[in-house]
């Protein structure tokens, strides 16, 4: 049986994962899981991209080595997909052996096949977006991300890709939907119409990647290693007969991309692979963006959220269900919590969540907790049938969003039903019929329900399965669903609220406030290994010094940080920290700090920043909790 196999980006290890990429992941495992439900087999690729200039940069920042570095929020990323109960079939890291040699491989095959020559690139590079201008001055804003572009001088290796400009077009020709949606197609085909130049694969002025082989002062180009993580993670370029078969037997691969990479996965890969004369993907799919205050959610823009306060507060598959009931899949949508929590109540407390209630109480209180038998309601049967069509096509084409509409115009429809039945007028001699009717109605609605949610509201669907005290799992064929297949004598199970109604104002507040601890959580840095000594030389690097908060200011735009000037005896310095959520700034001036004084300077926020405040790191969440001495001790004094 041929396997779907579907790939998320290999996610950038700068910094810990925020709700964009939970987007990309939710989502790719939404449609695994449905593709399972439909019968297939089915499996998804993750993992992270760890080289280049961007990681090395920010490990240089942390201080830390960039494996170092990116073993810490590599680790970061795998456990919110475990705390989201993200079910990826494999998990690739860019700097794995594994990887190594299959990107060796793919290298050397492009060399053999005629594909690779030596140049020299001199023009812009964006260290963001990890790409090579082309033209235009270096200082340009990135046409892709609009910050500024760096100068990149040096010798590379070049692939051939306008080799690949007819091929590629012949491609999107023939396969009008390699690429979906129809407008990044365009987009796509309006570049590569455009005429495609050669691009720089290697690079010499940065070492953190993979070396070329044989001519090791060349590290390749982050995206040539990225891409191939699709491959070696499912077993490509390992000579274990085992890893061999897996991967012919998953690839070719469907991507799912944010919209700012499709180029990437639409012209480079697919040359990098036909020049390689391996089977090209099954397709592109491109999702939008989320947005935050009208803004893409980024670290850079500094807009981002987190996944973990809202799975804390409002759980896993609430996140889920609103990403993909709130977005039309393929543009961009603002994320508000606000309507997070108002979805919540709306959906799932006040619909779904008190149909089950309801139902289940009832046949508790009338029948016992025995589901009635007989002949169910017809139109209802019908309404079943459906939601459950337009689900398939629906979720099929993608549109998460509508497919969901479908199933709750069924919780609709049946809560309209109920309304006009009143079965708790029906508890009589002459009610018993069509309170049996009723009521074996409503409980199929829910059982169909559990199996039509279960790929977007997995734990929930179990959860409902349970009480509707139902054998197995609620992960059923979606095709072969049939309404009414339920055994003689079912008696449902334990109850209890699917989703409890939430306060809206307190449920605000709670998520705000995790919130705020999470950005508090400490940065990548080295962990002092209990069994590594430092020598005391190590120690003395580091500048610490006695200083006095002269001023202290918010930042604009920025909750957490906070301006200030210290004055370390020698000089003033301005510095910025991150403590503006556990201290007002009107308390702070006369007050003694430590200042770690050699820190190179950077910017936050665009705000210059020269030293770091040292605070103990308390709890959980590490909240700052700035650290003192008696406020006679001079300024400038040092810490040895
Ligand atoms: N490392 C590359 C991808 C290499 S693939 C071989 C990269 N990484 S990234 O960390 O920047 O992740 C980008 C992906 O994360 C996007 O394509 C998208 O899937 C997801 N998102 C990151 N921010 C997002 C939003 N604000 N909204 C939606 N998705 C977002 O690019």
């Amino acid at each position: 049986m041929e396997t779907f196999f579907l790939t998320t980006p290999l996610y950038y290890v700068n910094a810990r994962p925020h709700l964009g990429h939970a987007y990309s992941t939710i989502v790719a495992d939404t449609m695994t899981r449905f593709q399972r439900q439909l019968g297939r087999e089915a499996a998804f690729l993750t993992g992270t991209d760890e080289h280049g200039q961007k990681i090395q940069r920010a490990a240089e920042a942390a201080g830390i080595s960039p494996q170092q570095f990116a073993d810490q929020v590599s680790a970061q990323f795998r456990q919110e997909w475990d705390r989201l109960g993200l079910d990826y079939s494999f998990y690739i890291r860019t700097t794995e052996p594994r990887h190594t040699a299959a990107v060796t491989e793919i290298f050397a095959r492009l060399q053999k096949n005629g594909y690779i020559y030596k140049g020299s690139y001199s023009g812009p590079y964006c260290v963001s977006c990890e790409l090579f201008i082309g033209e235009g001055q270096p200082g340009n804003p990135c046409p892709t991300c609009g910050k500024p572009t760096e100068l990149v001088t040096e010798e590379n290796y070049y692939f051939k890709l306008s080799a690949f400009s007819d091929r590629l077009l012949e491609l999107y020709r023939a396969q009008p939907d390699f690429i979906r949606p129809e407008s990044r197609r365009n987009e796509v085909l309006g570049f590569v119409e455009a005429g495609l130049k050669d691009v720089s694969i290697t690079r010499t002025s940065i070492h953190w990647g993979i070396p070329v082989p044989g001519d090791e002062k060349h590290v390749l180009y982050v995206w040539f290693d990225a891409l191939i993580g699709y491959l070696s993670g499912i077993g490509y370029g390992s000579p274990a007969a085992a890893d061999q078969q897996r991967w012919q037997k998953l690839w070719p691969a469907w991507h799912l991309v944010g919209k700012e990479i499709v180029r990437f996965h639409c012209v480079y890969w697919p040359a990098f692979l036909m020049a390689a004369e391996l089977p090209l993907p099954r397709g592109i799919i491109a999702h939008g963006w989320l947005l935050f205050d009208e803004q893409k959610m980024s670290k850079s823009v500094g807009n981002v959220l987190r996944p973990e306060p809202i799975r804390q507060v409002l759980g896993a598959d609430a996140l889920r269900y609103f990403l993909l009931r709130e977005i039309s899949f393929g543009q961009d949508g603002n994320f508000s919590t606000t309507a997070l929590v108002t979805r919540y109540n709306a959906d799932l407390a006040n619909g779904w969540g008190n149909l089950a209630s309801r139902t289940l109480a009832m046949i508790a209180k009338y029948r016992d907790g025995a589901v009635p038998e007989g002949e169910s309601d017809a139109a209802m049967r019908e309404l079943a049938g459906q939601a459950r069509r337009t689900l398939i096509a629906e979720f099929e084409g993608w549109q998460f969003s509508r497919g969901l509409e479908a199933v709750w115009q069924l919780i609709a429809g049946m809560d309209r039903y109920l309304a006009e039945q009143r079965p708790w007028t029906l508890d009589n001699d002459a009610g018993r019929a069509q309170l049996d009717r009723v009521l074996r109605t409503a409980y199929l609605a829910l059982r169909c329900s559990a199996v039509l949610l279960a790929p977007v509201l997995p734990e929930s669907a179990r959860a409902l399965w349970a009480q509707l005290g139902l054998p197995a799992g609620p992960e059923q064929n979606i095709e072969h669903l049939h309404w009414d297949d339920v055994a003689p004598g079912q008696r449902i199970g334990v109850t209890a609220a699917l989703f409890p109604r939430l306060e809206k104002e307190k449920t605000l507040e709670e998520l705000k406030r995790l919130e705020v601890m999470e950005e508090q959580l400490p940065a990548p840095a080295a962990k002092p290994a209990a069994d590594v000594h430092i020598a005391i030389d190590d120690f003395a690097k580091v500048d610490l010094r006695v200083g006095e908060v002269l001023t202290a200011e918010r930042i604009k735009g920025a909750d957490k940080l906070l301006k200030l000037t210290v004055d370390i005896g020698s000089e003033v310095r301005q510095i910025v920290a991150g403590i503006a959520l556990a201290y007002e700034p009107e308390t702070l001036p006369g007050r003694k700090v430590i200042i770690v004084a050699n820190l190179a300077p950077r910017k936050l926020r665009g705000v210059e920043s020269n030293g770091m405040i040292v605070a103990a790191s308390v709890g959980d969440a590490g909240a700052p909790v700035l650290v003192s001495v008696p406020s006679d001790t001079p300024n400038g004094a040092r810490l040895r």
